[in-house]
């Protein structure tokens, strides 16, 4: 799935990164993820809702991680990622509001034709990236996958499939 993609990205840095330049890591990775998933867009406005996504996918990565174990649960973080995960998904009605295009976008036609359906999925990931709770392991565990399912709830609908070799 989607999420697991940076995972490599991630792996390769992580032992790097000092805990308290977490909030900084979660940023590197949303740039680097961005400049390595062009994908030959030329639209600067089609590349900018890209780039959320692609940071989006990066702070949930981080989060995933953390709650598979695979990265040692940090809270503060966590609580990065998570404030991430609000912003960018407080920000998607704005950047899709106007039906920008680009040959290798892979946003559906629908999203315009349904922009009120959309601006709900929208809204149901910041209320999820808002009810994240970060405080424990276990709080996280159980907070995630409400997240998960507001991405691939608008994905389904509104995102043709493609790119799957780097993000699925
Ligand atoms: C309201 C709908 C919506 C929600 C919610 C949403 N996405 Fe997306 N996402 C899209 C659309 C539409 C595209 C295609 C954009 C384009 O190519 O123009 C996309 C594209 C992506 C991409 C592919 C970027 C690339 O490299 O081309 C990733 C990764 C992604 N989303 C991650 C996420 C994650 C993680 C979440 C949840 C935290 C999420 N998305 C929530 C609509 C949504």
């Amino acid at each position: 799935m989607f999420y697991f993609c940076s995972h490599f990205a991630i792996r390769s840095i992580r032992h790097a990164w000092p805990s308290a330049f977490a909030a900084a890591a979660v940023l590197l990775m949303a740039l680097a993820g961005g400049l390595s998933a062009n994908h030959g867009i030329s639209n600067p406005k089609v590349q900018a809702r890209v780039d959320l996504m692609i940071a989006q996918k990066a702070a949930l990565a981080v989060l995933t991680e953390m709650a598979s174990t695979r990265r040692p649960f940090d809270r503060d973080q966590a609580r990065a990622a998570r404030k991430t995960l609000k912003g960018t998904t407080d920000k998607i009605p704005n950047l899709f509001r106007r039906p920008h295009r680009d040959p290798h976008s892979l946003a559906k036609p629908a999203v315009w034709h349904n922009w009120d359906d959309f601006k709900h999925h929208a809204e149901r990931a910041n209320t999820a990236a808002d009810g994240l709770n970060t405080r424990t392991l276990v709080d996280l565990r159980r907070s995630l996958p409400a997240l998960i399912q507001t991405c691939t709830a608008c994905h389904d609908k509104y995102k043709n499939p493609g790119h799957e070799f780097t993000t699925h």
